[in-house]
């Protein structure tokens, strides 16, 4: 049966949020891995936590708030013109090289994203990059006000677009958004931007590990949750090609 519909996760997926890493560094010098690390793991962990604590606030709160835990726990001070312009970077992420080339390759099929994004940022995002154009919905967490890997976030798929979960394929590169989609029962693509291989490796190679090194031991990895993807890919480049083998 071939995909009615793609569906993209916006985080980490079709934008790479390392990105930011050049603002964090300029604003604070030394210490831009570190504050973009560190940024990241809070962020999707104050997600989780509001999430369960059922305390919703939008995306733009919750990276707001983990900015401002990274910068305290660092001892680093920043007026609100620098924390601004820090903040700023996430609505004009770079895109993945391969992103819009790999859109543009399945134009036949309904494009979107589902995202915790909030919808303001998801806009700025999108229309930043261009992907606009091609993509048909970009659909925020915010209309459920409960962030992934609830079910209740995917279910928004289904209700936007009208197709089942089997009719979709639904493309991640972050494990724990995997490990959700395939519990809500979509057909999911996984990209392994980081094989088990190389990650061992750099782990491996001195004592001191980087923190982007313990940021991708942490969240580049597939989880122990007891879920698998369909498809394991290396980059957003192959996926016209899964996507071409599911037609009738
Ligand atoms: C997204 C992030 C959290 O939902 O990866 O786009």
């Amino acid at each position: 049966m071939p995909f009615k519909a793609v569906v993209f996760d916006a985080y980490g997926t079709l934008y790479d949020i390392q990105s930011v890493a050049a603002v964090t560094e300029q604003a604070f010098p030394g210490h831009g891995d570190i504050i973009t690390q560190i940024w990241r793991i809070k962020q999707l962990e104050y997600t989780w936590l509001r999430s369960l604590m059922q305390r919703y606030v939008d995306f733009a709160v919750v990276t707001r708030d983990a900015l401002s835990y990274t910068l305290r726990i660092l001892g680093l001070q920043a007026d609100a013109a620098t924390r601004d312009r820090i903040i700023a970077k996430y609505l004009d992420l770079d895109p993945y090289p391969d992103a819009r080339a790999a859109l543009a390759a399945m134009k036949d099929h309904r494009l979107a994203i589902l995202s915790n994004g909030s919808p303001a940022m998801l806009d700025s995002l999108v229309k930043a990059s261009g992907f606009d154009a091609p993509l048909d919905a970009v659909i925020s967490v915010d209309a459920r006000k409960i962030f992934k890997p609830s079910p209740q976030a995917y279910a928004l798929i289904e209700e936007t677009l009208g197709f089942t979960p089997d009719e979709v394929l639904f493309v991640s590169s972050n494990p724990w958004d995997v490990c959700g989609a395939k519990a809500f029962g979509l057909n999911v693509a996984w990209i392994e931007r980081v094989t088990p291989d190389a990650m061992a490796a750099a782990c491996n190679k001195t004592d001191l590990v980087a923190p982007l090194t313990l940021f991708k031991a942490l969240r580049s990895q597939m989880d122990e949750l007891g879920f698998a993807p369909d498809y394991r890919i290396a980059a957003l480049s192959e996926l016209p090609e899964i996507v071409a083998k599911h037609e009738p």
